[in-house]
């Protein structure tokens, strides 16, 4: 499907204040079609959100995750980057890892042995020493766009050079403070209204808990192109 998935009087009646807005049609939920739309156009085109740093807590610490049936390794170098590879070896597409998560020193394929840096590059093949042509560098194992932020690992299954993640969630970080504000006075009115006489756990002080949003600040997060 090239066009819209939804019409454009669906989408205006989605998109309106949220008082006078209507829910998806409820086809967005099962229609096969949708879905295959949302892997082509977003799952395999867009930064998703896969673990937690913490997942791949020290330098050599790696991880395995489904990415849209991709069986993919986060790794995290000795330089401290994260990186994403396919977990597929370059020789004969034997997984090159096999435990969930772990530390490795090196990702060595079971088949026949090929041997591969946490960098993906590749370090040993077995035979082919005598092979014309043969080159190391031609069968890295083949990488996936990582980045990090605020803890949060994301990939982009994209092919060639992407849009950093960075700038995707900028408009998103200066959003979120001032829907949480709304958000807050909400639920301060609420408390006004109806726990008013009851002291909030959350104020030590004896007085209501008020959430402070996050400041909009810039983005740390890292952005690597496994293998770069
Ligand atoms: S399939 Fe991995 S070394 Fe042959």
């Amino acid at each position: 499907m090239n066009g819209p998935i939804l019409t454009q009087a669906e989408l205006a009646s989605v998109r309106r204040e949220y008082r006078a807005a209507s829910l998806l049609p409820a086809r967005a939920y099962h229609d096969p079609e949708i879905l295959a739309w949302e892997r082509d156009h977003v799952v395999r085109r867009d930064w998703v959100l896969v673990a937690r740093e913490e997942d791949v807590p020290e330098p050599a610490s790696f991880r395995l995750v489904d990415l849209d049936g991709e069986n993919v390794i986060i790794v995290r170098g000795r330089d401290g980057v994260v990186r994403a590879f396919y977990n597929v070896c370059r020789h004969r597409g034997t997984a090159v890892e096999e435990r969930e998560c772990g530390k490795a020193v090196r990702f060595q394929c079971v088949y026949h042995s090929w041997i591969y840096d946490l960098e993906g590059h590749l370090v040993r093949a077995k035979h082919t020493e005598d092979l014309e042509d043969f080159s190391f560098e031609a069968y890295s194992l083949v990488p996936i766009h990582a980045a990090t932020w605020q803890g949060f690992i994301f990939l982009n299954l994209s092919e060639g050079d992407v849009e950093p993640l960075e700038a995707q969630l900028i408009p998103l970080v200066r959003t979120v403070p001032t829907v949480l504000a709304r958000w807050n006075d909400r639920v301060t009115a609420i408390l006004d209204s109806s726990l008013g006489a009851v002291p909030w756990s959350g104020d030590r002080a004896g007085g209501r808990a008020r959430f402070s949003p996050p400041a909009p600040s810039s983005l740390p997060g890292r952005t690597a192109r496994a293998g770069a």
